[in-house]
């Protein structure tokens, strides 16, 4: 019996990986995280199989859950959206299954960021303008900030930033960020990148609160970096005509290995 925690990606049923739907498949139990995961993922649990939204559940009655799927030797597929490496409470209970002696995997999911930069056509780190990404949030009723992770020391470094859990605060960060990257600096808001209803507005650090306005809730996330509108930047050296070509493969003295 294992307990596999599977990313399910950023809405888009088939932005699930072939590994995350096959595992879906081959467990009885289920337990998805809330209105984020979308239906059509749950399509391919199997026939029987126990289907159970855990957004209204404590951690206990979940672990609680898992350890009745273990003691009847039930596989468990525990699905969060996006990946599970950001944001997805899955290192608490990871450590109530290593506690308890429960067997898990991880299987990673695309994230809300990769696909909002793929709904914008943009790449994040461009050459010459910015060559980090910066996954960060503002604090939260339930998760404070630890000191010395606010905005401001992020964007001191110009990094390209993907802000989640802060929509609600558009307009201060905007305000906080012009300090630090000009209030000419791109800005996108991506709401629900990959679902139906996906929604993109753009602006600048000057501009982005009032081109949303009131209209744009939860679930979005807000990309800030000059590599956002750039055209304006080297070319990568990688395919540079006169770049050291020996480590590419189908060259006669490629090197192997
Ligand atoms: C609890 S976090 C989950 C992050 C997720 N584990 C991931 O890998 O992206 C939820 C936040 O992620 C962002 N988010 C999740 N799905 C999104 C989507 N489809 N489009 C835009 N932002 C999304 C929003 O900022 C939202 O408030």
């Amino acid at each position: 019996m294992t307990v596999h925690f599977i990313g399910a990606g950023p809405g888009a049923p088939d932005l699930l990986t072939l590994r995350g739907r096959d595992l879906i498949a081959a467990s009885p139990l289920c337990l998805y995280a809330g209105s984020l995961v979308p239906e059509a993922v749950l399509q391919h649990c199997p026939a029987g199989a126990r289907i159970i939204n855990t957004a209204p559940m404590s951690l206990d009655d979940i672990i609680a859950e898992i350890a009745t799927a273990h003691a009847q030797g039930l596989d468990v597929a525990r699905l969060h959206s996006g990946d599970l490496s950001v944001w997805s409470a899955m290192g608490e209970q990871l450590r109530r299954l290593r506690d308890l002696d429960i067997p898990y995997d991880v299987t990673p999911g695309v994230p809300a960021f990769a696909a909002s930069a793929a709904a914008l056509g943009a790449e994040l780190t461009l050459p010459g303008v910015a060559q980090s990404v910066v996954l960060t949030r503002t604090s939260g009723r339930a998760s404070p900030m630890p000191e010395g992770e606010a905005l401001a020391a992020f964007a001191a470094t110009g990094a390209t930033l993907a802000i989640h859990l802060s929509i609600h605060r558009l307009e201060e960060v905007a305000a906080e960020l012009g300090q630090h990257y000009g209030t000419d600096c791109p800005v996108a808001v991506v709401w629900r990148a990959s679902w139906p209803d996906q929604r993109i507005v753009r602006g600048t650090l000057a501009s982005i609160a009032a081109n949303v306005g009131e209209t744009m809730e939860r679930t979005a996330l807000i990309l800030v970096g000059r590599a956002l509108a750039a055209e304006d930047f080297d070319e990568s050296r990688l395919y540079a005509a006169d770049y050291d070509r020996r480590f590419r493969a189908g060259r006669a003295d490629a090197v192997k290995g």
